[in-house]
């Protein structure tokens, strides 16, 4: 109804008969962003509602409460900030870590190293737990470093640079002893991987839209614990104004008074709620499964085309399959020619593994077989190879 009111509208006379701007098309099969499903892009193509309008107050509520439902937990405080995921981690440090707190921070890649960096520009004494790129940091070094101490533990869930799951098993426990907050990126795990924030103690987290969930980037999904809203209160103010969680809790949570803030950006929210739609109609533990089968599919059929997994298994995370490349190719040069005559888009590697790792997207809509079978008989047809094998390990691997 909405819609057919505004194209009636006596001023609406720019902007008929389409676009005229566009943009090609790809199949998103790197490490974020991943492919927008027809269903999101009309979501966020509904008009734009003000940020005040009941409508959009609906929504915003609605978005609340399936970030709830799908994050695994009961805590009111859960929202989606307008920001990219790395808006999120300076949303959390910038709240939950104060100058001379003592920081615990597992790093074993891009990610853990941006937010251990994070928590030192915010003035937080920080210990870094390493492990190498393509293992994850064995819990029991975390606990133990914070046994002198813990104000805040960071960890990433999953580390989107090496495709490796952090374990986060005994870590809650650890914090709570010293009254420590264990604060986690799941930007790449949320909706691929198995996650219960409040099951697994976790205190603080944050996501983005662009990897499982299949929307746009531009979202951070953000979640904090009563444990983790008490810090706030005795705390100084948030360094960051527009990141400062107190007041945006005001506008989410307002009951009725809802102090302007920032404008929401209406049509990200849109295509959030559709998104996370999408997911409750399939099943989140379907959902997980289907993201751990597509991996192993996917593994097998790269196998025979001669890559090898970095990570080990019990560490593999399953929307990234971090592969390191034969060593006959030069591996950019593939992905380019993938780009630039397949319209696939895979990543490379960051740091010391750039040029010899790919990194394939196993995230929401492009962890399915038939995507899949695209990826594999376009990277075949161009390192001259016969498809058929390695199509058939994907099928054999689809099928257990
Ligand atoms: C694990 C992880 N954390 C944080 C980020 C940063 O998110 P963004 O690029 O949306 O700012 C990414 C992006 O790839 C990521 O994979």
């Amino acid at each position: 109804l909405s819609s057919t009111l505004a194209v009636d509208r006596a001023w609406d006379v720019d902007g008929h008969g389409g676009a005229r701007t566009c943009t090609p098309s790809r199949l998103l099969l790197g490490a974020g962003p991943s492919p927008v499903p027809p269903r999101i892009m009309q979501a966020l193509s509904q008009p734009t509602l003000s940020h005040f309008d009941p409508a959009f107050i609906e929504i915003l509520e609605d978005v609340s409460a399936r970030l709830r439902a799908t994050l695994r937990t009961r805590n009111d405080a859960t929202l989606a900030l307008a920001a990219t995921g790395s808006g999120g981690m300076e949303a959390v440090v910038g709240n939950f870590v104060e100058p001379g707190d003592r920081v615990v921070a597992a790093v074993a890649g891009e990610f853990g190293r941006r937010l251990a960096d994070a928590a030192e520009r915010a003035g937080a004494e920080v210990v870094r737990v390493r492990a190498a790129w393509g293992r994850s940091v064995p819990q029991e070094r975390l606990i133990e470093a914070a046994r002198d101490g813990v104000d805040a533990m960071l960890c990433v869930h999953g580390e989107t640079s090496t495709g490796v799951r952090q374990p986060l098993d005994g870590l809650a426990d650890a914090c709570r002893e010293r009254d420590g907050l264990l604060i986690v990126d799941c930007v790449t795990s949320f909706g691929g991987e198995p996650l219960r924030i409040d099951e697994q103690g976790i205190d603080v987290a944050f996501s983005a839209t662009q990897k499982c969930l299949n929307a746009p980037p531009g979202l951070s999904p953000v979640t904090a614990n009563d444990r983790a809203l008490e810090r706030l209160q005795n705390r100084r103010k948030a360094r960051s104004w527009y990141f400062d969680m107190s007041m945006l809790l005001r506008y989410w949570l307002g009951d009725g008074n809802r102090p302007y803030h920032h404008t929401a950006p209406s049509n990200m929210l849109y295509a959030l709620r559709e998104a996370l739609l999408l997911l409750e109609e399939e099943g989140l533990e379907r959902r997980w499964a289907r993201h751990a089968r597509a991996h192993e599919a996917l593994l097998a059929a790269f196998e025979v085309l001669g890559f090898v997994r970095l990570p080990r298994e019990e560490d593999a995370l399953n929307p990234v399959l971090a592969l390191r490349t034969p060593d006959r190719i030069v591996e950019w040069r593939v992905r380019a020619r993938l780009l630039e005559r397949h319209g696939i888009e895979l990543s490379g590697g960051l740091g010391h593994l750039n040029g010899v790792l790919w990194r394939i997207g196993v995230m929401g809509c492009g962890a399915r077989r038939e995507v899949q079978r695209e990826v594999v008989t376009a990277v075949a047809a161009e390192l001259d190879r016969d498809p058929s094998e390695a199509l058939e390990a994907l099928e054999a691997g689809w099928a257990t």
